[in-house]
């Protein structure tokens, strides 16, 4: 039997679709696209060599199920394998390597577990294709708003509803997927830190409390293109030079709400275009992204305040249209508080260094608590360094998280 060691490493390749984790571009693997569908069949073969019995939900979440009676609950586990563009190979594919690492090391020491264990694959993790994040998720649990989404497009303008049909399911039966979520009794997910705080206070385990969710604009102000050689300055109708003094406001708010308050916000203008984007025409149409995380959502609030009164300045002062259109606007979550302990319990059992934390990145498991009890752990990166190319975390790491999964499923089922 060759190590766990070795079995990780080799996991690890197979679930990026590489013969080499070094990629100098990184990964891109775009929710309910083919490489996405590519990454789900390599999981379902993986489990398959684990008797496990695969199968996927209507939202293309894969479910790899140990059974061992149809009567009781499943105890789910699992992440995502789609990936931001050119983002790295351990985002995601660390919840469900560690899931399929624990399940390997149980089967292999004989345990017998009390309830059915699943190992769950969520289709469209990541908001980089279309901004809005979690659709698998948020299926399987029922907070999908199909009306919403639907009509969002990408940067190659395919819909929500044609990528989910292109990629060969059923966006009219999307939300069918809640109907596999009834017997999950819990949920626990395994990622990497996306972050330096396991790293600054020297710990090996983040046991995760609470979960900072984004709030989200797309901002449109058009002016009016013309030539930029003839028309002068008094008579100009320029949409960018009257939105971009915002970039930097949002900056500068942000850190100062920041130095008054005790938690943390992050804000960032994360998308960019501008039309028509040409040397000799002056801009008339700017449209901006903009990402606001906090676990505190007064902080959330008085940024907004900021971006809706800045914007009321420049109607008034500018002859150019705005329109702030808001594409998501969730609460933080709180994780289950017994599961928390558990997962302290079994932690220091196994004897890794632990710290209590939040979390700024939202995960699948934020959706899965609105079903079930569900917990969070996370294993450092190096740098804190995710959606990159550069981001990276060793085996041993991936191993110390995988050995508090199987420690707490050993302890609690
Ligand atoms: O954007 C995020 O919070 C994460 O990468 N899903
Ligand atoms: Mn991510
Ligand atoms: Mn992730």
């Amino acid at each position: 039997m060759i190590s766990d060691n070795l079995w990780v490493e080799e996991t690890l390749k197979k679930l990026n679709l590489v013969k080499d984790m070094n990629q100098s571009n990184g990964f891109t693997r775009l929710g309910f696209s083919k490489e996405e569908n590519e990454a789900k069949k390599e999981f379902q073969s993986i489990a398959k060599d684990l008797n496990l019995m695969t199968h996927e939900d209507a939202a293309g979440n894969c479910w790899a199920l140990w059974e061992v009676d149809k009567a009781v609950p499943i105890v789910a586990m699992g992440s995502h394998l789609d990936t931001v563009y050119n983002g790295g190979g351990y985002d995601g594919v660390v919840g469900v390597l560690s899931a399929l690492t624990a399940v390997k090391r149980l089967k292999d020491k004989g345990f017998k577990p009390k309830k059915n264990i699943a190992i769950i694959v969520f289709s469209c993790e990541e908001s980089a294709r279309f901004g809005i994040s979690t659709v698998g998720s948020k299926a399987l649990t029922g907070l999908l708003d199909k009306n919403e989404v639907a009509n969002i497009t990408d940067e190659n303008g395919i819909s929500v509803r044609e990528a989910v049909n292109q990629s060969g399911l059923n966006w009219g039966k999307i939300e069918k997927a809640s109907l596999d979520a009834e017997k999950i009794e819990q949920f626990i997910e395994v990622h990497i830190e996306q972050g330096k705080k396991l790293i600054n206070n020297k710990k090996e385990i983040g046991i995760v409390h609470r979960i900072a969710r984004p709030t989200r604009f797309i901002i449109n102000c058009e002016g009016l293109t013309n030539h930029t050689g003839t028309t002068e300055m008094k008579d100009r109708q320029d949409a960018l030079t009257a939105i971009s003094p915002l970039i930097n406001g949002i900056e500068k708010t942000t850190n100062q709400i920041n130095e008054k308050n005790a938690s943390s916000l992050v804000a960032t203008v994360s998308t960019f275009s501008v039309k028509p984007n040409a040397m000799n025409m002056i801009p008339g149409k700017v449209s901006l992204g903009i990402d606001i995380r906090s676990t505190d959502s007064s902080l959330k609030n008085e940024l907004v305040d900021y971006i809706r009164s800045f914007v009321e300045k420049v109607k008034r002062s500018r002859n150019v249209a705005i329109k702030v259109n808001k594409i998501a606007d969730d609460l933080p979550v709180e994780l289950n508080e017994k599961i928390q302990e558990n997962l302290f319990n079994s932690c220091n059992k196994v004897g890794f260094s632990n710290m209590k934390m939040n979390s700024g990145a939202g995960h699948d498991v934020m959706n899965m608590s609105h079903i079930c009890a569900s917990g969070l752990l996370f294993i450092p990166c190096t740098e804190g360094i995710s959606h990159n190319p550069r981001e990276y975390t060793s085996v041993s790491n991936i191993l110390k998280g995988t050995k508090v999964l199987e420690q707490y499923l050993e302890d609690n089922f």
